[in-house]
């Protein structure tokens, strides 16, 4: 296949480093995404109390579960996220002249398909680079893109999300997005590590578009998470699966259950599997085991909730400057657009 030539969207010394297969998916030299990350799981199940990464949720089957969830009655996220963009797309594109939207995350483009209507309708030619660790997901939004776009330059970065923006140019104007109130996942550490990284790869000329759901009373919170059909549950539990199939271990699905509850000091909900039986644990290719005491919580996953104005001034600690703030009629939700202080 014909090497295309390296787009403008990457600084000049990061260029020898990106190869494009298939045309218009970037990955990085030597990049391994899918090497089974044993050791992480390990040392996050010998915590205590014990706890998972997140991003262990979203195999093929954990994906395709968080679709199932984000058309829920009870997750208003994505559907009220996405009536804020809808409605205020074309003041976020007036308020950041850039030439390029890079997304974190693929999956969520097509609420960003708003932002590209407004960016092509008012500027024309433009690039769109998603970042995602999924081949699928960048695909998918490739032929999206394609098909509806064809004003707008593709390419996909088929990277984790630092990798991706670090290969940025920073000259380029750029809106940075990052939807779908993703940073709710950040723990204490993640959290500012995330936005250091990211501002330092921003370039004096662009812009983040970062949402985030809100503090809300308690009840909204916990239905959200605790829906009727029990998917939530399952998506949660899933990760068992999805460890037992890499590791080879044995967690047994049929003697866990799932618990979510809104932790109001720490303002979050919090989800997890407790042994309804207790078990032995084995990991036989690391010559592990747990003993997993009946009633013992396993914390699968956070998702923090956020008060706006409170955040844009943390972010301001970061040399992210507030520019506006967009919500929905009852301020369940906000879409914040922040400035890189050059
Ligand atoms: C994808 C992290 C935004 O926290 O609302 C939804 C994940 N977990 N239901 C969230 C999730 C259970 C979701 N985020």
């Amino acid at each position: 296949m014909k090497q295309e030539s390296s787009p403008r969207i990457f600084a000049a010394e990061q260029r020898s480093r990106w190869r494009s297969d298939p045309p218009g998916i970037w990955s990085l030299e030597g990049a391994d995404l899918d090497s089974v990350p044993a050791l992480s799981i390990l040392t996050t199940l010998w915590d205590q109390p014990r706890w998972l990464e997140a991003y262990h949720l979203y195999d093929q089957r954990g994906s395709e579960l968080f679709e199932e969830i984000c058309r829920l009655p009870e997750y208003y996220l994505t559907r009220t996220e996405n009536s804020i963009l809808e409605s205020h797309a074309a003041d976020i594109i007036a308020a950041a002249p850039v030439q390029c939207v890079v997304e974190l995350g693929a999956g969520t483009s097509k609420k960003t398909v708003h932002l590209l209507t407004e960016q092509t309708r008012r500027r024309g030619r433009s690039i769109f680079a998603p970042i995602d660790v999924s081949v699928s997901a960048l695909l998918a939004s490739q032929e999206a893109v394609r098909r509806d776009f064809p004003q707008i330059e593709f390419h996909g970065l088929h990277a984790r999300y630092e990798e991706g923006f670090n290969a940025i140019e920073k000259s380029l104007p750029t809106l940075f997005v990052f939807l779908g109130s993703t940073i709710g996942n950040f723990n204490h550490t993640d959290f500012p590590r995330f936005f250091r990284a990211l501002a330092a790869a921003m370039g004096p000329n662009d812009f983040l578009l970062l949402g985030a759901d809100r503090v809300k009373p308690v009840k909204l919170l916990e239905d959200a998470y605790n829906d009727s059909r029990g998917i939530t549950a399952e998506f949660i539990l899933n990760v068992f699966r999805n460890i037992n199939h890499r590791l080879h271990s044995n967690f047994d699905l049929d003697q866990m259950r799932y618990h979510s509850w809104y932790n109001p000091e720490w303002q979050q909900i919090e989800m997890f599997a407790v042994a309804t039986e207790s078990q032995q644990i084995r990991f036989p290719e690391m010559g592990a085991s747990f003993h997993w005491r009946r009633d013992e919580k396993i914390l699968v996953e956070i998702s923090r909730k956020f008060e706006p104005l409170r955040l844009q001034e943390q972010l301001r600690f970061f040399e992210l400057a507030p520019v506006k703030h967009f919500t929905d009629p009852d301020q369940w939700f906000s879409v914040l657009l922040l400035k890189k202080r050059g």
